[in-house]
């Protein structure tokens, strides 16, 4: 027995149009017009729209951080996803210093294992570039991992230096792994911080003070230099402003290997968040910092013409309450990170779609095809099409929806969009053809969730 959608309107990167689709043994088996046969089971999407689950390539679940722990695990963070479209998302497994990656790797598979509701994968971010942890690389894509991190940022953490890059950037692309980099100069931002805590300027706002954004097109140039020395591909994470942007399009107008994400918070939000009254401004702190009006246009732009590919959360979730305030008196004590994992779609569309900067397809492009193309998942993941995985949200676009913490599905007590009105929501969720969210229901079973095994870059 197969499974029908019918009445739908099916989108894809490229286009939409009416159209059912059949879903056989968990993946799409054809997407046409009345493809419904007596026996069959069938979803009514009459007035809804088909887009291909959400894909969220970055994400941080579980993460020991700055003396804490993000507040979602595996599963509070993924039916938050789950309940905002999201069906895919590709997590940081951090190596600790010392360890292997595969010990690392092991330890992360134990956080998710019986707990995941969606589909997930992992990138491993090399934190201590020992001869054998380089040694490692090589092995990853038969780990199911084709993706390394490195950090130019968070000097005497998780920072390494210009040898690791280079090295790992070389060892990478002989394995057909992506290097994924974190541009911030992190030796620069290190004085900066300190010179302001000396001065007693201890408020949030100087976090983004201290990070200008010259230090995340300096980092960012950096990586890109090295990266085309080596051939090497090379994905900027979290890029927030406009001077990171020039360095990402010159470099792709050399035909350099180099490609790009933003996340949903630096369409939002500016470094005046961070000076919200009291203490409320740690809610924004995360790196690189929410920038001016200004970067945020430029953004719209560069997702719109495809200098950004990608949009993804840095999903970072710290409760105001208990972990934010780790830094009441000093702002470089309060954990790093915001949370978006359920609003990304969502707000994305409203502002993106309706806002009028980009079209549906391009939506879909920028949360799920991009995505899964750029890391391992091309042909499985990311589009409605024969053969992929029948990863779905059915979307109606009418209905209103209120953003805010009270009925979010995240540990996190708080939304950087509280109060924010949306017109579109996902209704009806479907992962490889289960009905795992149906009008804000979780009908996943803890545990069903799959690692996804990536290919080569
Ligand atoms: O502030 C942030 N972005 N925290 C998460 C870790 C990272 O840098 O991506
Ligand atoms: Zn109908
Ligand atoms: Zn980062
Ligand atoms: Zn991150």
């Amino acid at each position: 027995m197969s499974l029908i959608i019918s009445g739908g309107t099916v989108v894809t990167a490229e286009g939409q149009f009416q159209a059912d689709v059949r879903v056989d043994g968990g993946q799409i088996a054809a997407v046409g017009r009345g493809l419904a046969q007596a026996g069959d089971e069938v979803i009514d999407a009459d007035g809804k729209h088909i887009l291909p689950g959400g894909i969220d390539v970055h994400t941080h679940l579980s993460m020991p951080s700055m003396g804490t722990v993000t507040c979602d695990d595996y599963y509070t963070g993924q039916v938050a996803a789950v309940m905002g479209g999201t069906t895919t998302h590709l997590d940081f497994c951090i190596q600790p210093k010392g360890s292997s990656l595969k010990a690392a790797l092991d330890t992360w598979h134990g956080r998710a294992r019986g707990q995941a509701v969606i589909d997930y994968g992992f990138h491993v971010a090399v934190t201590d570039p020992l001869p054998e942890v380089l040694d490692e690389i090589a092995t990853l894509p038969d780990q199911g991992v084709t993706s390394i991190k490195l950090f130019l940022a968070y000097k005497d953490t998780l920072q390494v230096d210009d040898t690791a890059l280079f090295r790992c950037l070389e060892r990478a692309r002989d394995a057909g792994v992506l290097t994924l980099v974190h541009a911030e100069n992190g030796d620069a931002i290190e004085v900066l911080m300190a010179e302001a805590v000396a001065r007693g300027e201890t408020a949030p706002k100087y976090h983004a003070l201290t990070r200008p954004p010259e230090l995340e097109a300096e980092a960012t140039g950096r990586a890109v230099a090295l990266a085309e020395v080596l051939g090497a591909p090379l994905y900027i994470v979290h890029l927030s402003c406009r001077p990171a942007l020039v360095r990402v399009r010159e470099a792709q107008a050399r035909g350099a290997r180099v490609t790009a994400e933003t996340c949903t918070q630096y369409f939002f939000f500016t470094k005046d968040d961070l000076d919200r009254p009291g203490f409320e401004g740690a809610k924004w702190v995360c790196s690189p910092p929410p920038r001016e009006k200004e970067d945020q246009q430029a953004l719209w732009a560069a997702v719109a013409d495809g200098t950004l590919s990608v949009i993804s959360t840095d999903h970072c979730p710290f409760r105001f309450d208990s972990q934010k305030t780790l830094g009441r008196d000093d702002f470089t004590l309060i954990p790093n990170g915001v949370p978006g994992i359920e609003e990304r779609l969502m707000v994305l569309h409203q502002a993106g779609v309706r806002g009028g900067h980009f079209s549906l397809e391009r939506f879909v492009a920028l949360t799920a095809t991009n995505p899964a193309r750029s890391f391992g998942l091309g042909g499985v993941k990311g589009s409605v099409a024969p053969g992929y995985d029948a990863d779905l949200a059915l979307w109606n676009l009418a209905r209103p929806h209120m953003i805010t913490a009270a009925t979010n599905h995240s540990a996190v007590d708080y939304s950087l969009y509280e109060g924010m009105a949306v017109q579109g929501r996902p209704v009806t969720v479907l992962i490889r053809g289960q009905t795992v969210m149906h009008e804000g229901r979780l009908l996943a079973e803890r545990g069903s969730g799959q690692f996804l095994h990536r290919q080569r870059i």
